[in-house]
């Protein structure tokens, strides 16, 4: 694996525009997740929010006219939102937004790239920068189904470190993190094929 297929190192010459044209992997697994996923971002009303890994902002679109939103991304260059973007590692939230507290934590399709101490670490941080009674709305990948063919294509083809977390392990580690309400909700690929599960938490 070379560093610069890491992570989020591989966004560093990514414009806002040529990140948008994703092409298969778009189709296979975001279009069917979506038609969970937009809907219950959509909803969203009256919340102060940090969406982590917001990349060129997608998903923070459907939240600017009835929100206030701040965003964490290590490549805050692809997001040309009216939206103030703190540079830095979602596993340091707490020191990058100093004592700011939010209703909801939101990451879609970032913690992928987190193994598995780094994905304690970052629900961990996501607590903290809750207020009580906030909610960590994210996306996991599921390491079966469509899930293990997108993480061997990341890793053999594209060369990408990427992972997946089973639900159980997603569970236990959010209740390490002090979460009690968790429901995880499956975001299957077509034709129903298990890929990715959306993760909600209080
Ligand atoms: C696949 S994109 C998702 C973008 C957006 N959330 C969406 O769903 O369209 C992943 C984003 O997470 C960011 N990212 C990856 N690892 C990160 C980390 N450890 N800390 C902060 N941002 C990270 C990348 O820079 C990129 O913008």
């Amino acid at each position: 694996m070379t560093a610069d297929k890491i992570g989020h190192n591989r966004y560093v010459n990514y414009t806002p525009e040529s990140y948008e044209k994703q092409g298969i992997m778009t189709w296979l697994c975001r279009m069917p997740a979506d038609r969970k996923l937009v809907p219950a971002i959509s909803r969203i009303k009256g919340k102060h929010i940090l969406d982590v890994g917001l990349g060129t902002g997608d998903y923070t679109r459907l939240l600017l006219d009835n929100n206030t939103v701040v965003g964490v991304d290590q490549n805050p260059h692809l997001c040309k939102l009216a939206v103030k973007v703190h540079k830095g590692d979602a596993t340091e939230l707490s020191k990058l937004v100093g004592g700011e507290k939010f209703d909801i934590v939101l990451s879609t399709w970032m913690t992928d790239y987190f193994n598995g101490e780094k994905l304690q670490q970052f629900f961990n941080e996501a607590k903290k920068v809750l207020k009580d009674g906030g909610m960590l709305m994210t996306t996991t990948i599921r390491p079966n189904g469509w899930g293990l063919i997108y993480l061997f294509l990341a890793r053999y083809w594209r060369r990408v470190d990427k992972h997946g977390c089973a639900k159980n392990k997603v569970a236990a580690k959010l209740r390490q993190a002090g979460f009690t309400e968790i429901e995880l909700i499956n975001l299957n690929s077509w034709l129903g094929i298990p890929w990715a599960c959306l993760v909600i938490a209080k």
